[in-house]
């Protein structure tokens, strides 16, 4: 477990105003545990309200443009999203590649556009069962990743953080071994090292998504070099969310 965990609630398309109370209520427990990073992304339309609401927590987006402005109809840039309040954006996320067809080359475009407004990145992989299946889970993943970065990152310490997401983990309730999450999460690393060097790749962090909650989440945390985690339907609410949050916590004090 890295020395302080990352923990993200990515709300997807859910949320209206009348959810501000579980951010303020998640942020309010966040400043009583320091030892864990703690962050949501809402939707587009919360970005600026959950910003003004909160105070330790970080907010991002789910998503962005890769160019600066323009005829893109219901589209939304990295600087305006940065400029609602978002200090990070999820990239390349399953649900993107699958319902908007993203390529691994628009995501790294993507990440060169919130790398450019000032965010850092939440760059997403994961395999489908089938390629899990046939064994090829690790090739898959580790090439997807290499083909999602931007050509030229200058300081990954500082900007990137790495969510492996099987997508039949996602919303499943299913989810690897603790010993599959491993292997990977250390494939992922290494991809990292030969990238960026021991250095910069050691402190990126390697979030496990998919079907975390408040009960897996301890086993899943101490998997190796698993830095936090991505969570989906479990962070609509600060009960269940302030859950995994807890058992974060946890990791670093044992
Ligand atoms: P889930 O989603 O926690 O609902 O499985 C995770 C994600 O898609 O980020």
């Amino acid at each position: 477990m890295a020395e302080r965990p990352y923990i993200v609630g990515n709300w997807k398309m859910n949320g209206t105003r009348a959810m501000l109370a579980q951010a303020r209520a998640i942020d309010r427990a966040a400043q009583n545990m320091m030892k864990v990073e703690v962050a949501l992304a809402p939707p587009f339309t919360l970005i600026h309200a959950v910003h003004r609401e909160v105070e330790q927590i970080g907010v991002g987006a789910q998503d962005c443009h890769p160019g600066p402005d323009g005829a893109n109809t219901g589209d939304v840039s990295a600087a305006m999203v940065a400029d609602a309040g978002a200090k990070f954006v999820i990239l390349g996320h399953s649900e993107r590649r699958r319902d908007h067809g993203e390529s691994n080359a628009l995501v790294a475009q993507k990440a060169v556009a919130a790398l450019q407004a000032g965010m850092r990145l939440i760059l997403c992989v994961g395999e489908t069962e089938e390629t899990r299946d046939a064994g090829k889970a690790e090739a898959f993943v580790t090439r997807q990743l290499k083909a999602s970065l931007p050509e030229t990152l200058e300081s990954p310490a500082d900007s990137l953080t790495v969510a492996y997401e099987p997508v039949w983990a996602i919303g499943t309730g299913r989810t690897p071994t603790v010993e599959e999450i491993g292997a990977m999460h250390c494939a992922i690393r290494a991809l990292l090292v030969d990238l960026y060097g021991a250095e910069q790749a050691a402190q990126v962090r390697i979030l496990y998504g998919g079907s975390v909650n408040a009960e897996n989440a301890r086993d899943l945390l101490a998997a190796d070099e698993v830095g936090g985690a991505l969570v989906g339907g479990a962070s609509l609410t600060a009960e269940n969310f302030l859950g995994i949050v807890v058992a974060a916590a946890d990791t670093v004090d044992s």
